[in-house]
């Protein structure tokens, strides 16, 4: 069984959209996963098909009825254990952590907003999850879950050579990359930095490393801080893990 992404969507002519080239789309092509979309116009109400009224309470911008998600959600006939997600910027931010459990299991449904938002009660009648991918307003979702799932579908197994999978092991650690040179060595009078010439894989390994922390110390504070409270803890354990064996090995 492929991986089954399912996007309700007033605009389904957005899917799979870029994700059918490169990677994606050659992934998609080999049948290791498939994007199908609902169209929730099809669900609106009436002669003008409506989706959305104005909101309770007053306001700006109109919102999109329950009853007219609810249509589109029975239709799609996605299984129950599928996690149904709702991009909006009010969302918990989505993670690495995220998109490998999504990656993991069979598939997404991923409900795409326009105007001011979904109405709230259709959210957690379908215990919908809620993601952001960002502190930045976007038109509306559907550009999130094509970055969603392209974040997902390099992860399914036979989308990544072993070369392109290699690449992801140093985010995983919580830390940013170290930099990439490649030739020519000097460039417009900017030199590569020497050690990576040096043929020393150790010496290359402890300078790509400092280059990490460095990088991420400056840009991520958030990462870092994470990064060091997790190495404090793993020495912890490594200390009483060392005792413990002591005590059995008594
Ligand atoms: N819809 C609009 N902006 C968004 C964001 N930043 N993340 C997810 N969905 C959105």
């Amino acid at each position: 069984m492929n991986w089954q992404a399912t996007v309700l969507t007033l605009f389904p002519e957005m899917f799979p959209g870029p994700l059918g080239l490169s990677l994606a789309g050659r992934a998609l092509e080999k049948g290791l996963w498939t994007c199908r979309t609902e169209d929730l116009r099809q669900h609106g109400l009436g002669r003008h098909r409506a989706v959305d009224d104005t909101p309770f309470g007053g306001g700006a911008g109109m919102v999109i009825r329950p009853d007219v998600v609810d249509a589109a959600f029975a239709a799609s006939q996605t299984p129950a254990d599928v996690p149904r997600v709702y991009l909006t910027p009010r969302g918990r931010p989505l993670t690495q952590q995220d998109v490998r459990r999504y990656a993991a299991g069979s598939g997404v449904l991923l409900l795409c907003g326009r105007f001011e938002g979904v109405d709230e009660r259709v959210l957690q009648a379908h215990d919908v999850e809620q993601v952001s991918i960002g502190d930045y307003i976007l038109s509306g979702g559907e550009t999130a879950a094509l970055v969603l799932l392209d974040a997902c579908v390099r992860l399914l197994p036979g989308v990544m050579g072993c070369e392109e999978s290699g690449v992801e092991e140093s985010f995983s650690e919580g830390l940013l990359e170290y930099p990439h040179y490649t030739r020519p060595a000097e460039w417009e009078g900017r030199a590569v930095p020497e050690i990576l010439l040096s043929g020393n894989h150790a010496a290359i390994a402890a300078w790509r490393q400092k280059q990490a922390e460095e990088i991420t110390r400056e840009r991520r504070p958030d990462l870092w801080s994470a990064w060091l409270a997790r190495k404090e803890r793993n020495m912890a354990e490594a200390v009483g893990g060392a005792a413990q064996t002591d005590h059995f090995g008594v």
